[in-house]
């Protein structure tokens, strides 16, 4: 009955290139959510090219990204972009550890996924575990690895490589964000050289700089303010329902540059390496840490899975670091333990660097897509309890443990 009142024919909604496709908030690790605006052409054309060169994509490829499909990878990396090349996905609702850790190695042997896209959080995650629930499976099918979403630890990047690639298949260390659309620093694989932790060098038409706290552009090795000179396809158009915000936040600080937020290193062979958010930086005694990189030193002790760093006010050094550490299964957190992963980072790093509190984090908080909340830790470490709009956490039981186990220094 209902049929019979329609016609069979159904019109296709005409949309401009620049119509809005869809708005997505940001993660709100830091700050108010923004909804960041993509439109119909730039963003397609961006995403459908990135994921064809990026995962050197072919018909007869299997492709896998883990991520969710709600969140910015999910959109441009398991929705538009394949979608656009008519690729074959696998998609995932599940844990990587449900019904066991080699839930990923048995997807990847039963479809045969030649292309695998990942987070180092989930690297991470399944690294703890060992080498044996991977080798459990053959994983023969697999020539291309990604990652996405936070500087990956050159150990998380060594373990994916031997490990789950077994040094067949080149990694793609892929550097981008909501408001990019799509990847813009990036090896293509197999034809750039890779240096793990490296997203090496930009994208086709993507114009990065280096700008030190002026300003000004920096050449030749340096590190500083990640920002970008031109604009790609694929880039956001707006903060929704508030283009002043858009504005002020990408860019009003550097006038002319698109201001990523993220600090960022080059080296002498023009690598790109992200040290992570800027406000992620903390300035010890008049030296510039990352805590990326303190970080990276703590995980590389076989006790610690995981690790975060933060900044908490000192009365002489302006900021001390604060570290939470996420201990291997099975390993007791210790005095003795405690004094190894001071060393491990005073000798890494160097003396500057000597973590002032290192705490037992037995979870860390974080958002639905993993990202950790450091704005939440920041607060922990300081043993403020007003933590503010929490809503995008995944577990929020984490919290008061963390806030037991604080280690009560003087301010
Ligand atoms: O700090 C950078 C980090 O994630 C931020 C973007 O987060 P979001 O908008 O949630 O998008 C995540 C998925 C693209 C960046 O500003 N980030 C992302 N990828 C990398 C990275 N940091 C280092 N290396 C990466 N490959």
């Amino acid at each position: 009955i209902l049929l019979s009142g329609v016609s069979e024919e159904c019109e296709p909604e005409w949309c401009d290139s620049e119509d809005p496709l869809f708005i997505l908030y940001t993660s709100g690790s830091t700050g108010k959510p923004k909804g960041v605006l993509h439109t119909i052409g730039g963003y397609m054309l961006y995403v459908a090219t990135t994921f064809k060169l990026v995962f050197d994509y072919h018909p007869e490829d299997v492709y896998w990204c883990t991520a969710d499909i709600g969140w910015i990878t999910g959109h441009s990396y398991i929705t538009y972009g394949p979608l656009a090349n008519g690729a074959t996905s696998v998609l995932f609702e599940g844990l990587p550890t449900y019904p066991d850790v080699s839930r990923m190695w048995e997807i990847v042997d039963k479809y045969q996924v030649t292309k695998f896209y990942t987070a180092p959080t989930a690297i991470r995650l399944l690294m703890k575990y060992g080498s044996e629930p991977v080798q459990k499976y053959k994983r023969d099918s697999l020539k291309v690895l990604g990652t996405v979403g936070e500087p990956i630890n050159p150990e998380a990047w060594q373990w994916y490589y031997s490990v789950v690639g077994e040094k067949r298949c080149p990694v793609v260390d892929t550097f981008w964000q909501t408001e990019t659309g799509g990847h813009v620093l990036t090896p293509l694989p197999a034809a750039t050289p890779m240096k793990p932790g490296s997203a090496t060098f930009p994208f086709f038409g993507v114009v990065p700089a280096i700008l030190n706290e002026s300003g000004e552009e920096l050449e030749g090795p340096s590190e500083g303010y990640l920002v970008f000179k031109q604009p790609w396809p694929g880039v956001m158009r707006t903060v929704f329902g508030n283009h002043q915000r858009f504005e002020t936040t990408y860019f009003e600080q550097f006038p002319g540059y698109y201001v990523t937020g993220d600090g960022c290193c080059r080296d002498k062979d023009g690598y790109y390496w992200i040290t992570g958010r800027i406000d992620d930086m903390l300035n010890v005694s008049g030296h510039l840490l990352s805590t990326a990189e303190v970080e990276s030193a703590l995980v590389e002790h076989e006790a610690v899975v995981e690790a975060a760093v933060v900044s908490r006010p000192h009365p002489v050094k302006g900021e001390s670091l604060y570290c939470f550490v996420t201990l291997t299964e099975g390993v007791s957190f210790s005095r003795t333990l405690e004094a190894q992963l001071k060393k491990q980072v005073r000798e890494k790093i160097g003396a500057i660097a000597t973590p002032d509190f290192i705490q037992n984090a037995p979870g860390l908080p974080k958002t639905r897509s993993g990202k950790i909340m450091r704005r939440v830790l920041r607060k922990i470490a300081r043993n403020e309890r007003d933590l503010g709009d929490v809503s995008t956490l995944a577990d929020s039981s984490v919290i008061e443990l963390l806030f037991q186990n604080h280690c009560c220094g003087a301010m």
